[in-house]
């Protein structure tokens, strides 16, 4: 059996399963749960980042993700219809900011194919938090379409911005993608999106095994001292058609002693509570922190598990409230504001659901391998609940 043979036997509508019910949907007023702008789970977790994916589809197949033999023309993506529009986006995403969200991510696929995103970008940077402030807007891309759509991006309101890119070498880069783009089209993505000031640029690199480990100290030279944070990310067991296996990982350690060689790092310290990535700064001649030439971070979600203070929830394309990642069903938020459903009762169903969250996916796979699916269900893959 080839690795994606189980994603060909199951029928492939089975990955969005029926989802949880909303608790108190319709409950009485005096009963229902305010927004305070605080909201913790059933391990103190607080709530203060929402991850919205605009889109299931993507112009790139990266095998860690849509891989090509599944992710066909004969896929069943989601009906325009099934996806919510921008109003709606923007009315739950107002909810959510009510109870403690500080930053917004939109995602995908490839957020930058939803037709007139920047509208949606206009609305949510409108919203505000309890205390008055801005939202920390940003979006991640593959950079195929940046270098058309940095400016009117900017225009609309996003701060920043977040590139995945796999590799600098093209050969490589095409290889990653699977769809033969080149890498020299991502590089000027990434130059507009700065000359335009989307910044502060993070680029993103998925690290596989004996697939693309050689791009990891050209990635580093390429980016160091451009004011560009680069970030290594562990290939993960997300979703279930990616055919993962441990032996494809390379845990971050070993990342950063390959850098060591060339580049000294020091360890820095976390800039924000919950935060997905370790730093390290690129060191000067003394052993510090060379602020000049930057810092790189690593993402260990397989070897390090960071759900301990994990702060992010996630709404899908067509509007179901994922708790983790790695979860195998979401709340239908969707339904709530198709029918007919107050602000009130929106923000009530949303305290009760972040209030019984548990989930810590990560933490309990260990280093292992991928651990049983707890509920024995199939996994959502990331394309569709965003990265
Ligand atoms: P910044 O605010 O820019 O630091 O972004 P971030 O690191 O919170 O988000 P980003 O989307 O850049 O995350 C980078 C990668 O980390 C993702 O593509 C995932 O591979 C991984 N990641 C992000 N969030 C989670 C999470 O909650 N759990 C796990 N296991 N991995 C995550
Ligand atoms: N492992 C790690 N990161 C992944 N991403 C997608 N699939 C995986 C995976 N299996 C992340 C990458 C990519 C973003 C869109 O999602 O960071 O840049
Ligand atoms: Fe597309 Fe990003 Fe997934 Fe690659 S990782 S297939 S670019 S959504
Ligand atoms: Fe959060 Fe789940 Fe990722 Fe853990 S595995 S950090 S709980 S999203």
């Amino acid at each position: 059996m080839s690795e994606n043979s189980y994603a060909r036997i199951i029928p492939l509508v089975d990955q969005r399963p029926a989802a949880l019910p909303i608790p108190n949907p319709k409950s009485g007023i005096a009963s229902l749960l305010p927004a305070t702008g605080l909201l913790s789970d059933t391990r103190g977790r607080a709530l203060r980042d929402l991850r919205i994916s605009v889109t299931d589809r993507c112009n790139f197949r990266c095998s860690y993700c849509m891989p090509k033999d599944v992710f066909t023309k004969d896929y069943p993506y989601l009906p325009h219809a099934s996806l919510l529009t921008f109003e709606e986006i923007t009315r739950i995403a107002g909810q959510f900011v009510a109870h403690g969200v500080q930053k917004i991510r939109l995602t995908g696929g490839e957020p930058l194919l939803r037709k007139n995103i920047e509208v949606l970008i206009e609305q949510l940077s409108a919203l505000r938090t309890p205390e008055g402030e801005t939202l920390d807007l940003t979006l991640t891309t593959n950079g195929a379409l940046l270098a058309r759509k940095a400016a009117a991006l900017k225009a609309a309101g996003l701060n920043r911005l977040t590139v995945s890119l796999d590799g600098l070498d093209d050969a490589v880069f095409r290889a990653m993608n699977d769809v033969d783009f080149p890498v020299r089209d991502v590089l000027d993505g990434i130059e507009a999106a700065h000359q335009v000031g989307l910044g502060p640029i993070k680029v993103n690199m998925v690290v596989k095994r004996g697939t693309n480990d050689n791009q990891i100290l050209p990635m580093a030279r390429h980016f160091k001292g451009t004011g560009i944070v680069l970030r290594f990310i562990e290939y993960m067991d997300v979703g279930a058609t990616n055919g993962w296996r441990m032996n494809d990982v390379l845990p971050s350690a070993e990342v950063v002693h390959l850098l060591q060689q060339e580049l000294p790092l020091i360890a820095l310290e976390a800039t924000q509570p919950g935060e997905t990535a370790q730093r390290w700064g690129y060191a000067d001649a003394a052993g510090r922190h060379d602020k000049a030439a930057g810092e790189i971070g690593v993402i260990s979600s397989v070897t390090q598990a960071f759900c301990s203070d994990c702060n992010r929830a996630r709404l899908s394309t067509e509007g179901q409230l994922y708790l983790c990642l790695f979860a195998s069903q979401g709340y239908n938020l969707r339904d709530l504001v198709r029918g007919g459903h107050a602000d009130e009762e929106l923000a009530s169903a949303i305290a009760h659901i972040w209030g019984g969250r548990s989930d810590r996916y990560s933490e309990l796979r260990g280093s292992e391998g991928a651990a049983p699916m707890g509920d024995g269900k199939r996994r959502v893959e990331m394309s569709y609940i965003g990265g």
